[in-house]
């Protein structure tokens, strides 16, 4: 990633320590993918599978949350983001655990490179902010 772009997403470190936690507690199924071309790795996307939490009233859907996305700085640009977000979209529909209503992920809406890959695969603004201000998106499943 580059120097300007680490504010936006937390580490892939990080992110595999959320997913081992995630596992361990088991409500959630955390999808951690490092994304290859040819023999190259270029990158990771990390999605969790998240069935409603019954003790929250609120929370009454099963959603596909995208909680990272991200190409190495010296492969962008070569179309690996869209085509990862494609393929990792059919592993969703597929998945065998269980068929979610959407994907929702948050992201700052000065991430112009995220927000126009995410538009452009069909995810809508809903304009709900998360606690740090970045923007809520959508794309429905069914
Ligand atoms: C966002 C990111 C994953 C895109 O990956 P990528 O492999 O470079 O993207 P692609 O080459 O597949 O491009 C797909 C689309 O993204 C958009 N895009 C990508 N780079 C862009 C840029 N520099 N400026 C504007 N739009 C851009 C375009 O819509 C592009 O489609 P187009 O080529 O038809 O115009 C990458 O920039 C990245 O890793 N950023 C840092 C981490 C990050 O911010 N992750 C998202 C957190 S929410």
């Amino acid at each position: 990633m580059a120097e300007d772009q680490r504010k936006f997403i937390a580490s892939n470190a990080y992110s595999l320590a959320e997913a081992y936690v995630l596992s361990k507690e088991g409500l959630y199924t955390p999808l951690p993918y490092a994304i290859y071309a040819d023999e190259q790795m270029v990158g990771f996307v990390f999605a969790v599978f998240q069935p409603p939490d019954e003790q929250d009233p609120d929370d009454q859907e099963t959603v596909f949350y995208l909680a990272r996305m991200m190409i190495d700085h010296r492969y962008q640009g070569r179309g690996y983001g869209r085509e990862a977000m494609l393929q990792l979209l059919e592993i969703m529909k597929a998945f065998q655990n269980g068929s979610a209503e959407a994907v929702v992920l948050s992201c700052s809406r000065d991430n112009i490179a995220a927000c126009r890959l995410y538009q452009s695969l069909g995810f809508v603004d809903t304009g709900c902010l998360d606690e740090d201000g970045d923007v809520y998106y959508r794309l429905e499943l069914k």
